[in-house]
């Protein structure tokens, strides 16, 4: 593993940190398209990539020209227990931003079915989805491109949770936990898909997160502490793009 592998990318602001994001992710569609044919994509949830996927499709930028869209794939990292068209969605996130507004055919949308009632079943449709997808051999997780995510802080990322039990799942691509804090479901990829992943960029942003990211880089912290520190794609890019705000209680090098 070089230090290339691992990469700490300090931008300014929210601005400045949707379009390092979008940089990164036209590069890389663009070269996974060059040698494979196609570029396998897991959003993540939450409210920090809402920018990045409104300045991918916006028409002044050069985004939406650039990206072979026909070619993309998209699957999600995670997915509350909601149906599609719920705010709370991650998909609903992406549909509004991105998906509505970028020509990427319908059969490339890789939903998680989180409207079915048992979350368990959502979860087992997706693992079937990825396997037939990436055609999978029993045990084997699958090789994203690039795979983005968030970081709560309590240091969560995807669905996975501080002493979370979907931390610990290394037989299954796909989990379905019950989340205490929010009395609900979720559906998540587990670490072996994520640190099966070519690339994996964590998008960080705002003041709110300086302290857990303080402690997430803290040579002194355990090194499992936190979710977010066990994802190390053990052959693949990880990269933290992070804005100043939420860097500011970073010691600086
Ligand atoms: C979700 C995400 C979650 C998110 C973090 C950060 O479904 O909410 O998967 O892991 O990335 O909670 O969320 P914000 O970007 O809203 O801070």
């Amino acid at each position: 593993m070089t230090s290339l592998d691992r990469e700490r990318i300090i931008v300014e602001d929210a601005e400045a940190l949707a379009l390092a994001a979008a940089e990164v992710f036209s590069r890389q569609a663009r070269e996974s398209v060059a040698v494979r044919g196609r570029f396998t994509v897991a959003l993540a949830g939450g409210s920090t990539p809402r920018l990045l996927y409104a300045r991918l499709t916006d028409p002044a930028a050069p985004f939406l020209a650039q990206i072979p869209w026909s070619q993309v794939h998209v699957f999600w990292g995670d997915e509350r227990h909601v149906p599609p068209d719920d705010p709370q969605s991650n998909y609903w996130l992406a549909r509004e931003q991105l998906l509505s507004r970028a020509p990427i055919p319908a059969g490339n949308l890789h939903r998680i079915e989180a409207e079915r009632p048992d979350a368990k079943d959502a979860a087992a449709a997706y693992e079937a989805e990825l396997i037939r997808f990436f055609s999978l051999s029993p045990g084997q997780a699958p090789r994203l491109d690039l795979v983005l995510l968030g970081m709560g802080t309590d240091g969560h990322t995807a669905s996975l949770f501080p002493g979370s039990d979907a931390l610990e799942v290394r037989d299954a691509l796909v989990a379905a936990p019950w989340i205490a804090k929010f009395s609900s479901y979720r559906i998540t990829l587990t670490l072996p898909v994520f640190n099966a992943s070519a690339a994996v960029q964590f998008l960080v942003s705002g003041k709110d997160k300086a302290e857990t990211l303080r402690a997430v880089f803290d040579p002194k912290s355990p090194p499992d502490a936190f979710p977010c520190q066990r994802i190390s794609p053990a052959n693949g890019r990880l990269t933290w793009l992070v804005d100043r705000a939420a860097a500011s209680a970073l010691e600086s090098r």
